[in-house]
């Protein structure tokens, strides 16, 4: 009689819970955690440093509205910190945005190989996921607006995309938002945007500034390396800040991650470094992972998808067995859709020649 008891909205008991990237090899004694997009060169020590000086006063609620944070990130970017919202991750803010923005039966558009929580968060707030194929891993612009209904609300679309590490350039960013009615928020997701070197790519700050129905969420996960702490923040006009302000956790961000996110934010020299170091080595990895006779996705975030051939032993699945065991731990794609393929961080410089190492005997033992 399940009537009889306590029910879920619809749609909540069809998420696939979302599983995070594994993190350990039975009996391997070296782990190299290479599947969730963490920084090799971790956060700034003074970020560390600021974390450390909160455990004086662990009674007192942090400021709620993360002042100190909220106007660090303005500095740095030259925005008004009150359009800023501060959250518990990236993932905090695009659940906010979904429940305030989503009613039963509305529509939410991602595409194929988007960002796992993007459906989460739709059908937690009782709505639709509409999914849009990509072309060649990469968000098809043309395809998400012939997919816009009556009943469409949100686009997500990542910016870099994880798992793919593909991007979408400024003029078709705007050709999107253009194309898309004024009722329907676009949130762009730009967790990896500290990473890309490429000219023609804008994270969303131009177009929040002059739209009112775009947000961009950031995150300090990523090049900043407080991934632990989680830590977002999403840039938007005042009338969804206003929104998204009357519905969050009126303390959702710790005073350990506001003082951690100022340091880490102030430290620019650190985060120049982490660019460097990856910059270096994605484009390292590419080239030599190509070399070995393997698929990989162009990237310009901190991350690449490498593609397997569907022969006996040479599988993705076979591939992620065999790195395992050497402690190397990748990240299937498998609930992205990507069953052949997996996602590699980039890691230190140890890391990464240990992967492309264990790759090529990896393709060179008999299958
Ligand atoms: C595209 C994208 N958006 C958001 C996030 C979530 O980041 P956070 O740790 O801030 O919740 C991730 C994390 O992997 C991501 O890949």
């Amino acid at each position: 009689m399940t009537a009889m008891r306590p029910q879920p909205r619809p749609g909540v008991l069809d998420i696939e819970a979302y599983v995070p990237g594994k993190s350990s090899a039975p009996g391997v004694a070296k782990i190299f955690k290479l599947s969730s997009n963490e920084t090799p060169l971790g956060p700034s020590p003074k970020a560390i440093a600021a974390y450390k000086s909160v455990g004086e006063r662990l009674e007192e609620y942090p400021d709620g509205s993360a002042s100190a944070l909220r106007e660090a990130i303005g500095r740095a970017f030259g925005l008004d910190p009150d359009r800023i919202v501060c959250g518990a991750g990236s993932d905090d803010l695009l659940h906010l945005l979904a429940y305030a923005y989503l009613v039963d039966g509305d529509e939410a558009i991602h595409t194929t190989h988007g960002f796992l929580i993007y459906p989460i968060v739709t059908l937690g707030a009782g709505a639709k996921p509409v999914v849009v194929p990509e072309t060649n891993y990469t968000a098809d612009v043309d395809g998400i607006l012939a997919a816009v209904t009556k009943k469409t609300k949100l686009v997500f679309v990542a910016n870099p995309n994880n798992p793919t590490g593909t991007y979408l350039p400024f003029d078709k960013v705007k050709r999107l938002h253009r194309g898309l009615p004024a009722n329907v928020l676009l949130v762009l997701d730009a967790a990896y945007a500290e990473y890309v070197r490429n000219n023609d790519y804008e994270a969303g700050i131009e177009l929040v500034a002059t739209a009112e129905n775009v947000v961009m969420c950031r995150t300090f996960s990523k090049i900043y390396g407080l991934a632990a702490l989680r830590l977002g923040w999403m840039f938007g006009p005042a009338h969804i800040v206003d929104a998204v302000n009357r519905i969050r956790g009126p303390f959702n961000v710790s005073d350990g991650a506001i003082a951690a996110g100022v340091a880490a934010i102030e430290d620019v020299a650190h985060q120049e470094r982490s660019r460097e170091h990856n910059t270096r080595w994605l484009a390292w990895l590419t080239e030599e992972i190509g070399k070995l006779g393997l698929k990989v996705t162009p990237s310009v975030a901190n991350f690449v998808l490498i593609h397997f051939p569907q022969a006996k032993g040479r599988t993705a699945k076979d591939a992620d067995a065999f790195l395992t065991a050497r402690g190397l731990i990748l990240r299937q794609t498998t609930a992205y859709k990507l069953p052949n393929a997996l996602r590699l961080s980039v890691g230190t410089e140890e890391a990464n020649r240990l992967v492309v190492a264990a790759l090529r005997d990896f393709l060179a033992k008999p299958a």
